[in-house]
């Protein structure tokens, strides 16, 4: 990223990319940057308990090996869902937001909005963290969806909330209520081969309008929020907190790169503007004030719900082996009988 001599020089931080942040700071404090559009991943609420999907062997789709899926996204695919919604339900207790608490990552989201300068975010993370920890409602789109409401995926009648919780905390998979229906209910999230929510078009059009994006904790992998970046003008910084490189970030000159975590990255640019300790008090007010959802206590790990499904899906694979088996055996006797018996001929 090229910035003026003269903003180099304010900065106290070594590495480049520590000047880079320090100058988008007091662009940032000097009123230049007032439209911030943000877009967060999984990589946020991974502090929170939460892993994400890709990361090798700590990420969630390589977690499911185990249940032997035709392929691992396909657990939260609607074509895969609508006809074995099991697997989904197995580890539906483990990703929960019910007992989770904001990130610091988030604290800085609800601080960017609190000081005026949040034009708009866009979240893949489905777990409501952001609005928990204060992302005013109409600042942020939740462009997967969220858990906070239910229908049956085949005839899209809502599922009432206790009857879902119950199953979830359950590991059993709740199916519509309505008279000849059966369908499995989903809850509100946007599985692959279904639409966003109708307002995302409407919202990406604000990403031109910004005059810094700061992308974090995404590896930029689905669309169509992979492409957001992508939508900033040229010119106009993106920055990106992320442990690895993800999208095209870092393709411009005007892009700044802070690898590692996304809670030590925003506590970097919280010091680099001034607003580390507001941050800290802004975090700490919600977390220690966030109770536990008492549905959720005491649930199984992620890999525990994990080796269980893949132990249940593997018993209804030596029953359905088993009852193949003896169809096979009755029919075998039964064309064993014919031929014994002199069968009447024309
Ligand atoms: P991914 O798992 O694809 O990417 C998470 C990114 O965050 C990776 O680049 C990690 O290196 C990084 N990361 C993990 N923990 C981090 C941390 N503490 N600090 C900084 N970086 C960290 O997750 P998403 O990009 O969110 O959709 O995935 C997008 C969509 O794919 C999800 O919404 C979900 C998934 O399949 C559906 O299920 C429809």
């Amino acid at each position: 990223m090229a910035f003026t001599t003269e903003n180099r020089s304010q900065a106290t931080a070594h590495t480049d990319e520590e000047i880079d942040l320090q100058a988008i700071a007091s662009r940032i404090k000097n009123g230049q940057i007032t439209r911030v559009v943000v877009l967060t991943g999984a990589g946020i609420s991974t502090a929170a308990g939460i892993p994400d999907f890709r990361s090798p062997n700590t990420g969630l789709y390589d977690k499911l090996a185990p249940l032997n899926l035709p392929y691992p996204e396909a657990i939260f695919h609607i074509s895969y869902f609508s006809h074995t919604p099991e697997p989904f339900y197995a580890i539906a207790q483990a990703r929960h937001p019910g007992n989770l608490k904001p990130t610091i990552s988030h604290a800085f989201i609800a601080l960017l909005a609190k000081k005026n300068v949040l034009h708009f975010a866009f979240t893949q993370n489905i777990d409501g963290l952001e609005q928990d920890m204060g992302v005013p409602v109409d600042k942020i789109i939740w462009a997967h969806g969220n858990w906070k409401s239910q229908h049956c995926w085949k005839c899209k009648a809502e599922y009432p909330e206790d009857s879902m919780k119950k199953a979830i905390r359950e590991g059993e998979v709740p199916y519509c209520q309505q008279p000849e229906c059966g369908g499995a209910v989903k809850p509100n999230v946007v599985f692959f081969g279904q639409s966003l929510p109708l307002e995302f078009d409407e919202k990406q059009k604000l990403v031109p309008e910004a005059d810094l994006m700061l992308v974090m904790g995404t590896s930029l992998k689905v669309a169509p929020c992979s492409q957001l970046p992508r939508l900033v003008k040229e010119g106009t910084p993106r920055v990106l907190i992320n442990i690895e490189r993800s999208g095209d970030i870092g393709s411009r000159k005007e892009d700044v790169c802070v690898l590692g975590s996304c809670d030590d990255g925003v506590r970097k640019f919280a010091d680099k503007l001034g607003w580390r300790d507001e941050l800290e008090a802004l975090w700490s007010s919600v977390v220690e004030t966030k109770k536990d959802d008492r549905e959720f206590e005491g649930v199984p790990s992620l890999d525990e719900c994990i080796a269980k499904a893949a132990r249940q899906m593997d018993e209804r694979l030596k029953i359905s082996n088993g009852h193949k088996r003896m169809l096979e055996s009755h029919l075998g006797n039964k064309l064993a009988q014919i031929k014994a018996k002199p069968t009447m001929q024309p």
